[in-house]
């Protein structure tokens, strides 16, 4: 057995280890000062795991409150919905939330945290992957609108994150993939160590996903996304690492109609920006051959699949955040384990007609 672990991630602790859920009472209180608690989790989840969280508590009260699960129901609808039922029951300014599921249900009730009563606390609870190294650390909480995904939220950190590698177990294995994709992307741009590791460890790691290969994958992404976010909350520079791979996924997780999962998406973004930036002289060459394999190894898609329309693409890329007339700024690798651009917000402007050429290469 993997001891468990407590990594320092700002100001509130991410503890990592196999069993811990059970533990989340003795854990949250020595974080929180709260005196009720609401624990928020979706249909699949709650009926495994809630207990082990609720009971953990002993006598304090923890009331459970069920969201339908999916990311079409990550909307204002299911948070007003949340916050009139957390309402109708009574919980006032000395209560808070506990996040228990992926990073749908850590999102809307991190964003209900971020609101309710202007604001209480949120312990994250995640339970697949993807929400383990990604969606619950770093603060960013909110809703999906008909006009795009996560366009009304706000900051708010948690309080206190606990991964219990354990839970990994039920998850589907179409979604565990999709969650590694985000371990092979933070090797890319910020370790080539762990990259060279994540490639060697991941089809061993998704085989047995409550294991001893699993835990210390998670514990370097969760250091990683760390320092990235320490050195920059609010994603004005070095942050935007954590795009890479982003802003073409977006695209095509969109023009897909959400038929590949966002690690799916991710997978071929990653292999497709590092190719754009070979092409532009920015990453040195071989590097996307590597993450390539890398993305194959873990048995994800690498390759645009073909009835997907490449001028959509392009299009949808002018959506993000981050674009002006005829370009859009991408988070590219110099090679793996470092980012181009570093000096120039971390960032790189890229002409609409460049990524044309490179989604056309065959
Ligand atoms: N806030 C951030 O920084 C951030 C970062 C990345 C992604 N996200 C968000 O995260 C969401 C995606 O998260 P996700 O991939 O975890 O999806 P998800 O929360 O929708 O979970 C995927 C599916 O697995 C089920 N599930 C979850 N845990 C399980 C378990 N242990 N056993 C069995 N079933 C389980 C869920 O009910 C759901 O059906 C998106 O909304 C995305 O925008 C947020
Ligand atoms: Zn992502």
């Amino acid at each position: 057995l993997v001891a468990p672990s407590a990594i320092r991630f700002g100001s509130y602790s991410v503890h990592v280890g196999r069993g811990l859920l059970a533990r989340t009472g003795e854990l949250a209180r020595g974080a929180v000062r709260a005196h009720r608690w609401a624990l928020v989790t979706d249909e699949h989840v709650g009926p495994r795991y809630a207990a082990r969280v609720s009971s953990s508590f002993g006598d304090a009260r923890v009331e459970i409150f069920t969201v339908p699960a999916g990311e079409a129901n990550k909307t204002r609808e299911s948070w007003g919905r949340l916050t009139d039922e957390l309402l109708a029951a009574g919980f006032g300014r000395d209560s808070a939330l506990l996040a228990l599921g992926g990073g749908m249900v850590g999102d809307l009730a991190g964003f209900a945290a971020a609101t309710y009563l202007r604001g209480i606390p949120v312990v994250q609870l995640p339970t697949t992957l993807l929400a383990m190294i990604d969606a619950s650390l770093g603060g960013k909480t909110g809703v999906n609108t008909s006009a795009g995904k996560n366009l009304v939220g706000a900051f708010h950190e948690p309080a206190l994150v606990i991964a219990d590698p354990d839970v990994l177990t039920t998850l589907e294995p179409r979604e565990l993939r999709a969650g590694a994709a985000e371990a092979i992307k933070h090797g890319a741009i910020a370790d080539a160590e762990y990259f060279a590791h994540v490639s060697e460890q991941l089809p061993a790691a998704l085989a047995d996903a409550g294991g001893p290969v699993m835990q210390p994958l998670i514990e370097r992404s969760i250091q990683i996304k760390g320092d990235a976010v320490a050195a920059d909350a609010r994603e004005h520079g070095r942050r935007k690492s954590l795009n890479f791979g982003h802003t073409l996924g977006h695209a095509i997780e969109t023009a897909s109609a959400y038929s590949l999962l966002h690690g799916e998406a991710i997978a071929i973004g990653m292999v497709l920006e590092a190719q754009l930036a070979e092409r532009l002289g920015i990453a040195e060459r071989g590097t996307a051959t590597r993450i390539r394999a890398a993305v194959e190894r873990a048995e994800l898609p690498a390759v645009l699949p073909r009835a997907l329309d490449r001028d959509r693409i392009v299009a949808l890329t002018h959506t993000d955040k981050k674009s002006r007339a005829g370009t859009v700024e991408y988070a590219l690798p110099a090679r793996i384990g470092a980012m181009a651009g570093t000096e120039s917000g971390w960032a790189v402007a890229v002409q609409d007609d460049f990524v044309r050429l490179v989604l056309s290469e065959r």
